[in-house]
């Protein structure tokens, strides 16, 4: 299956940070890919900025080594030098005044503009005040705002505010990039575009929701930031919330950004406050390298979690009865993304000698993306009815083809999403805060009784205590493998 490209209208882009990790990783990487896949019209202009005082072919040069690095054998050359053609820098400290009126200088009347924040969230406010006060921003401009989108409800609201003074809500585009992976938007696909799993998608029929992401990577060189954050932040909060999300909503009566992000906004305030029992948290223990969590964070007192395993409810028609449980974790047995929907127990067994199974929807979203269902089936040969559970199995990358495998980075899609003006896949400010509203009496309860999180072996699949979790309930995890 070929998938179509179709070239977005032409823009300005700015980034911001542009020599800061997420763009040298993902933001330029991504851009190039767009580019060599044809969806840049011939005038596109990307201009990066930074404090760093360089000119247009250093930074040109600091970018390609960026992409290679990225895409190693990914990337040819001869369109690499076509793509970098469309780089531009200017040198410019966000909280000061110099450098603006190069930028504005820069900015072409008549085409889209978007102004990427991939800078500290300290720094939002600067951004987009000294856009405005310098003419650089109008009412058709956007801005693409990075997590974290604050740490608390009453920091998102004061970001929302703050952006609010210079940007309508349509303006603004508050990236989650698990948004824009793939296989997290055929979620939405396989609910909404088939009638075979809508009717049974509600408590009388689904026993329990898994969804776990786990990764075997630590904290590494991010013990600063993440231990100010833990998992709950990190992961719960955004990502792990949007998956809950979709796979709890009501249909939207549209594909419509506001329509979509009406309905998410449903399931989380209709998710139910949780309670201490129904949380496990863990931190992981030294491997054999010898580096455990606390020496990753360079704190040896740290309580943050980096895991974190917890029972949700939705408290609403559709799902009362049916509980959701999320683990993530860092330093786990292997790295995966998955969501497992378990069907109930058929109501009455025909069958002396095996009784049959639930049903299992397990999501793939990473690595392998894919679908598998779980089936009963008769056990092949003679001597009586023996059922075996099978699965029925679909790689994304067989299915589609060769162009299956090579899908778009979550940024690309999302910073293509930008430019065409489509919010679908980027959370809206009431979104963010009721996460938050859910997520903050969670993270108190934890500061008020200074609990410590219970340890884990690397390379495990986390704390004894998150197996209990479900055991208590008579259920149990699926393995957690790659
Ligand atoms: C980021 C978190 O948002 O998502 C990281 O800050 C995490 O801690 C990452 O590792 C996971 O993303 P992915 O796309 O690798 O699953």
């Amino acid at each position: 299956m070929v998938s179509r490209i179709i070239p977005v209208e032409d823009f300005d882009l700015v980034i911001f940070g542009v020599t800061g990790d997420l763009a040298r990783r993902k933001i330029l990487p991504g851009l190039y890919r767009r580019f060599v896949a044809g969806q840049f019209p011939p005038g596109a202009a990307i201009v990066g900025t930074s404090r760093t005082a360089q000119d247009d072919g250093a930074f040109r040069q600091d970018a390609a080594s960026a992409i290679r690095d990225a895409l190693g054998q990914g990337v040819d050359e001869a369109r690499l030098a076509e793509f970098l053609a469309h780089l531009r820098y200017v040198a410019l400290d966000v909280r000061g005044e110099t450098g603006w009126d190069a930028l504005a200088a820069l900015i072409r009347p008549g085409v889209i503009h978007a102004f990427y924040f991939s800078v500290a969230p300290g720094l939002f406010g600067d951004i987009a005040e000294r856009l405005a006060k310098n003419g650089i921003t109008d009412g058709q401009s956007r801005i693409v705002v990075e997590k974290p989108f604050g740490r608390d409800l009453a920091s998102a609201r004061a970001l929302n505010r703050t952006l609010a003074r210079y940007f309508g809500e349509s303006q603004i585009y508050r990236i989650d990039h698990y948004l824009g992976k793939e296989t997290v938007q055929n979620l939405m696909a396989v609910r909404f575009a088939n009638m075979l799993f809508e009717p049974l998608w509600n408590a009388q029929y689904v026993d329990h929701v898994q969804i776990t992401v786990a990764e075997t990577v630590g904290v590494g060189g991010r013990g600063e930031y993440y231990d100010h954050s833990g998992a709950i932040r990190d992961m719960v909060q955004n990502h792990m919330m949007q998956l809950l999300c979709l796979i709890a909503m009501e249909p939207p009566y549209h594909f419509d950004p506001d329509a979509v992000r009406d309905e998410k906004l449903k399931v989380i305030r209709a998710l139910e406050p949780v309670a201490p029992r129904d949380i496990v948290r863990g931190q992981y223990l030294a491997g054999p390298d010898g580096h455990g969590y606390l020496d990753d964070a360079e704190n040896p007192a740290s309580r943050t979690e980096s895991f974190v395993a917890l029972k949700v409810r939705v408290a609403n028609w559709r799902w009362t009865g049916t509980p959701f449980y999320l683990r993530t974790g860092k330093r786990l047995r292997a790295r995966t993304s998955e969501i497992v929907v378990t069907f109930k127990e058929p109501p009455h067994s025909i069958f002396d000698e095996a009784a049959p199974r639930a049903n299992q929807l397990v999501i793939k979203l990473q690595p392998n993306e894919g679908m598998h269902l779980n089936v009963m089936i008769k056990e092949p040969g003679p001597g009586g009815m023996r059922l075996a559970q099978v699965p029925l199995d679909m790689s994304f990358a067989e299915a589609l083809g060769p162009d299956g495998t090579d899908m778009p980075d979550a940024y690309e899609r999302l910073i293509m999403d930008v430019i065409r003006g489509n919010q679908t896949l980027f959370m809206r400010g009431d979104e963010v805060e009721a996460a938050w509203a859910w997520t903050d009496p969670i993270i108190a309860a934890w500061e008020a009784g200074q609990i410590r999180p219970e340890p884990y072996d690397p390379g495990s699949s986390g704390p004894e205590e998150a197996l209990r979790l479900l055991h208590r309930d008579n259920r149990r995890w699926r393995e957690i493998r790659a």
